[in-house]
């Protein structure tokens, strides 16, 4: 019999500890679970980690790193949509944080963060709020299959609707269909 392993953690190589140690601590809730010098470790349930920082003076950033090879974001998941739109108010309001991306895939809604070292992190909920439902989505729906990536949205345009009383079926049917897209075209974090 097989076992499967469990995604368990990340482990991101930066020049600036501190900074995100604090950020990770801001936008995710991620505490320190040990820090010293060389690096962090970091969580925000019950693993002992789930971020790992690695820092040393011979670490430094990728200028090129749009073209390079690598992650292009991390992501977490936020129970609800409502906890997802909660969050990106708290952060705006709070930090002046704000994604450089977001889009409704389909089977979720995601907002994509920049951590203070360039990396994607993507803030995600699931629309169906069952796991099993959303991967039926990916793997066999016809709008999934059509386009894969989804539709872009301005969180403020989504804000502003749920505030007017939209349902989160209504949000998901508006924002996938196109109505709240931005004006501006979002920063991908990737070279095409
Ligand atoms: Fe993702």
């Amino acid at each position: 019999m097989s076992v499967t392993p469990i995604l368990h953690h990340v482990n991101l190589k930066t020049p600036r500890l501190q900074e995100m140690v604090d950020w990770y601590a801001a936008v995710a809730g991620c505490e320190v679970i040990h820090l010293y010098p060389g690096g962090a470790w970091l969580t925000n349930d019950e693993a002992n980690h789930r971020i790992a920082l690695l820092t040393s003076p011979l670490i430094e950033d990728d200028p090129d790193r749009f073209h390079h090879t690598g992650m292009h974001h991390l992501a977490f998941e936020y129970p609800s949509v409502d906890a997802l739109l909660d969050n990106y108010v708290r952060l705006k309001d709070a930090l002046d944080a704000v994604p450089h991306m977001c889009l409704d895939h389909g089977m979720t809604i995601s907002f994509y963060y920049v951590d203070p070292d360039g990396n994607s992190v993507e803030m995600q909920a699931d629309w169906f709020g069952d796991w099993s439902k959303s991967k039926l989505f990916r793997r066999e729906s016809a709008e999934f299959e059509a386009d894969p990536i989804g539709t872009f949205l301005d969180p403020d345009k989504v804000v502003a609707a749920r505030r007017e009383g939209a349902s989160l079926d209504e949000l998901h049917q508006r924002g996938y269909g196109g109505e709240f897209v931005p004006e501006v075209q979002p920063d991908l974090r990737v070279a095409l």
